[in-house]
């Protein structure tokens, strides 16, 4: 949520930025703004709307210099207006900051700093900020003046965060400090990226692609004073610390888009290639289990664990809850499925033989991470099954699994669930062979498993006629989506799918839980998203369907090739492969990704930015 970007060096600043902008704007895209310093003031250059709109400012009234931050807002406080956009000056223009993240005590801040004369001019709890390191920076000047300037302005730093409650990831300028870059980072990620005498900072490094593959990932309580000389990193309790340069090996060229209109739907017929990368060099089919490089547990440890955690949010939540019926039915673990941001705040009894699992595809959600946190507070092993290489869940994680989808760009999130749920697959399949699955069915799953990527790439066929089904049914303004044990997170799922980018309204049921009251609901404006492909309960999910028909609602199956009962009961039927049950969310969920994508189309809606979203959710 917010992304930030920043240079020091020798190439035209603004140039930079305005890219970086562009490959940030997942992290938010009301308005976007920048700041350099020329000739000794600051310039700078704000617009509501996409990153296009600030680009197109900035040819008709362009930024000049070799030093300067950007930003591109996902608004927390304060309206979608030009005069909120970041960055903010403090003083009378003595600094300027960026910031991603949330002030939770501004309110109290701005009524000392409006009590010693400061003018605010936006809504935002950034001002605040902006202003303080302003006020401490005159202070310093008066305190310590035998101080240089960058001296003063460190101090000044140090004493603004320490005032500040809440998240930040923050890049400051200094008007006396024309080659200075400060950064600070509390709960909200910031990377630098080394270059030749220059260096580029960002939320994520992928504003770095063709710029440098060296990057620092600052950590919270850093903050970084950055010349094009050097760069120093001060922990705010241990003092100055030595920077650990981390290679990125493949920086990914796969963020563009291609012959695709839109990153979803790039990312949706991605699936087959993602999905082969979740099981690249993880499946052993002399000792039937999957093989894990980074889970830093010995097997003693793997043997002890007597219950699993998983903790997510939003899709990563719904993949996690595939997880537990696949854990519990192939491993044998109690696992229960927490959303984070419940699970960061409750005290569930958990035993040290618990192993918690954070999901996440950016590896950034604040709730997650905060989760995490708390669960490493009290000791317990906590993994993470993450996308983003080098984000701050996976760095501090106690191991984990990588997903390997590469790049996902849409708001919408699809590949990422499908990666996860393989991922989970053989994670049930890894402890479940440690335990008492048998060497036959270790076996048969990998067989099932590897066949994957190709039962994708004959689900992807239904394209055409979830196009056609769309048309029909985009002036819905209300839809049912149902299925039972291992659909039931994938009706969830493609309820959110609808909503998030369409705007209309779904909701996501276990099939038979419709009778004890969403049944209401029904009438024939309300259709239902029936996912009841072949399984040891279809008898059952056929009889939810009819009750459903009996009372006039519409219905769309998504059902097995072949099934002919189903064609003569449904208004409209997706086919997709038959695989085994545990399977099935990995081939079911796609029809439901290219549903909603089609929908939002047809209504005219933006389906990679979607309205009042962000990628990474980077606010509590
Ligand atoms: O990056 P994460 O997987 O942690 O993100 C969690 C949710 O914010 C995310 O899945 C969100 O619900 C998506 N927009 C859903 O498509």
């Amino acid at each position: 949520m917010c992304g930030i970007v920043g240079y020091v060096g020798h190439r035209d600043a603004p140039s930079f930025l305005l890219e970086g902008l562009h490959r940030l704007e997942y992290r938010g895209y009301d308005s976007a703004g920048m700041a350099t310093l020329e000739d000794g003031v600051f310039s700078l250059r704000k617009k509501t709307g996409r990153v296009l709109e600030l680009g197109g400012l900035l040819k008709t009234d362009p930024l000049k210099g070799t030093m300067g931050s950007g930003h591109t807002r996902w608004a927390t406080h304060g309206q979608v207006t030009d005069i909120n956009c970041h960055p903010h000056l403090g003083g009378d223009g003595e600094v300027v900051l960026a910031h991603n993240g949330v002030i939770e005590n501004y309110t109290k801040l701005k009524a000392k700093l409006v009590a010693l004369g400061y003018k605010f001019i936006t809504e935002t709890d950034t001002e605040v900020v902006a202003h303080l390191l302003a006020h401490h920076y005159r202070d310093q000047k008066k305190l310590t003046p035998e101080n240089g300037p960058k001296e003063n302005a460190t101090l000044a730093l140090e004493h603004t965060i320490l005032m500040l409650k809440g998240t930040y990831g923050l890049a400051i300028m200094f008007r006396d400090l024309p080659e200075t870059l400060f950064v600070a980072r509390q709960g909200s990620p910031l990377v630098i990226g080394v270059g030749d005498k220059e260096f580029f900072v960002a939320s994520d490094q992928t504003p770095f692609r063709g710029y440098t593959n060296d990057v620092v990932y600052l950590s919270d309580r850093e903050i970084a004073i950055i010349e094009p000389s050097g760069f120093e990193i001060i922990h705010r309790d241990t003092g100055v610390t030595a920077p650990s340069i981390t290679t990125l090996q493949n920086v990914s060229e796969d963020s563009d888009l291609g012959d695709y209109p839109h990153y979803m739907l790039k990312e949706i017929f991605e699936q087959p290639i993602s999905i082969e990368n979740a099981l690249r060099g993880r499946l052993d089919e002399d000792e039937a289990t999957a093989v894990f490089g980074g889970l830093n547990l010995t097997a003693q440890q793997l043997r002890r664990i007597d219950r699993i955690v998983l903790t997510a949010c939003g899709t990563s939540w719904h993949a996690a809850l595939v997880g537990e019926y696949l854990l519990e039915e192939f491993a044998r673990i109690p696992t229960e499925v927490e959303y984070a941001s419940e699970l960061r705040y409750r005290n569930p009894p958990m035993s040290d033989t618990t192993m918690v699992f954070a999901i996440t595809q950016s590896g950034e959600t604040a709730d997650t991470l905060a989760a995490m946190r708390e669960c490493k507070r009290k000791g317990h092993p906590t993994l993470a099954i993450c996308n983003t290489v080098g984000s701050t869940i996976a760095r501090e994680a106690d191991g984990g699994i990588y997903l390997h989808a590469g790049p996902e760009i849409g708001v919408a999130s699809t590949k990422a669930f499908t990666s996860q749920v393989t991922v989970l697959i053989e994670l049930a399949l890894f402890l479940g062979r440690m335990r008492h699955l048998s060497y036959p069915a270790g076996r048969r799953l990998i067989r099932q498993l590897k066949d994957m990527p190709n039962k994708v790439r004959q689900t992807l066929e239904c394209h055409d006629k979830v196009k056609q089904i769309a048309e029909k049914y985009a002036g819905f303004n209300n839809f049912l989506y149902l299925g039972r044990l291992y659909n039931f997170p994938v009706a969830l799922e493609g309820a959110l799918k609808l909503k998030e980018i369409s705007y209309v309204h779904a909701e996501g049921y276990p099939a038979a839980e419709m009778k004890h009251g969403p049944i209401a609901l029904v009438d024939e404006k309300t259709p239902s998203v029936f996912v009841v492909p072949q399984g040891g309960i279809y008898p059952k999910i056929i009889s939810n369907l009819e009750e459903i028909k009996a009372r006039g609602g519409p219905v769309i199956a998504i059902a097995c090739h072949g099934d002919e009962q189903i064609a003569k009961l449904a208004d409209d039927v997706i086919f997709v492969p038959e695989v085994e049950e545990y399977m099935q969310p990995i081939v079911t969920s796609v029809p439901l990704q290219l549903l909603s994508y089609h929908i939002a189309l047809l209504r005219g809606c933006n389906v990679d930015r979607p309205r009042n979203l962000a990628k990474s959710v980077t606010v509590e």
